[in-house]
């Protein structure tokens, strides 16, 4: 694996499944009563956001310290950033204190991949701007997987606000790399230019119009799962959709949308990265159904973050992620 994880096109379907395979391991680690490993004894881990985060942030945290890495956190507010300190200079002295792991969001695409080129530790995205987060798609893989087995064929429905998803070229990466087929959903005004470069791509469809992808009549048939995405109305600086009645009508999805979806296929899930706008892009009905699995992808989240730091970390003389449960220390659930 690189040293870095800044886009999803890093990693190789080998290297995707190398990081789903430690995460499965980890996740055991989660159902025992002591969540903790000596792993990453001795590896710092800095977890800097410039951007607000509940998810990510607090699992990346909780990820180093079960692994008893040393983790501490940083946010623009409280750092010398708030005094004007550049993104260079802020990089840079925090890799002088000899880290070993730098995990950024940050408003600006791309900026990791800036930071990657000025420090010496690894760099992890945890949310560039309106460009990727790698770890979200690896963790949305993770819940498909379990759910799905094998995605090689799969259909994944991606519906919502394109333009400003991160989560969404993310996924499509990552998707496309385990074998699965993905439609995208948006309005017009919502569906990022240059689109129709990917549309080339084998297995990779867009539509303008929600119901008919669901009902299974788009380019890719019948659905396994349904990814709903955020509209950022803190990214819009201009009416992107007249209201937002108008929009739950075209693109939520809605428990209508759900009934005939369940109708289908009862083994259909929905996702949902969060944080969710409920009753804008999905009803509660539909977040709270059978089917959600809004849940699971942050449980995955903790593993899949705690597999990235360690295949980031990890040198010759790291032990294996989870050695065998002892017998005082039992499985709690
Ligand atoms: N999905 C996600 O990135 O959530 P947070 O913004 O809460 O981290």
């Amino acid at each position: 694996m690189t040293k870095h994880l800044i886009s999803s096109a890093d990693l190789s379907r080998a290297e995707v499944e190398d990081i789903l395979e430690t995460a499965a391991s980890m996740h055991d680690l989660q159902r025992r009563e002591v969540k903790k490993v000596p792993t990453l004894r001795g590896r710092t881990v800095i977890n800097f956001f410039f951007e607000d985060s509940t998810r990510t942030r607090s699992s990346f945290e909780i990820a180093g310290k079960w692994m008893s890495a040393d983790t501490i956190n940083l946010s623009a507010k409280g750092s010398s950033t708030s005094k004007g300190e550049s993104l260079r200079d802020t990089a840079m002295t925090v890799d002088a204190m000899a880290v070993d792991a730098l995990v950024i969001r940050h408003n600006a695409s791309g900026a990791c991949q800036q930071v990657a080129q000025w420090v010496r530790c690894s760099v992890i995205n945890a949310g560039d701007g309106t460009h990727e987060h790698p770890t979200q798609a690896l963790l949305d893989a993770y819940t498909l997987r379990t759910r799905l087995g094998d995605l090689d064929g799969k259909h994944v429905v991606i519906v919502g606000d394109l333009t400003h998803s991160r989560v969404f070229r993310s996924n499509v990466i990552t998707l496309k790399t385990l074998g699965a087929r993905v439609t995208v959903v948006a309005p017009p005004t919502l569906m990022p230019s240059g689109i129709g470069a990917w549309s080339a791509a084998d297995g990779f469809a867009t539509s303008w119009d929600l119901d008919p992808v669901l009902d299974g009549e788009g380019e890719h048939g019948p659905v396994d799962a349904v990814m709903m995405l955020r509209v950022q109305r803190e990214r819009m600086s201009g009416g992107y959709f007249p209201t937002a009645r108008e929009y739950t009508v075209g693109y939520g999805l809605t428990r209508d949308r759900l009934e005939r979806l369940v109708a289908r296929n009862d083994d259909v899930l929905v996702l949902h990265p969060g944080p969710m706008n409920r009753g804008l892009e999905i009803a509660p009905e539909a977040a709270d159904a059978p089917q959600s699995v809004v849940l699971d992808q942050v449980s995955a989240g903790v593993a899949v973050r705690m597999a990235v730091l360690y295949h980031l970390l990890a040198g010759d003389d790291t032990p294996a992620p989870v050695p065998p449960v002892t017998a005082t220390e039992g499985a709690v659930r």
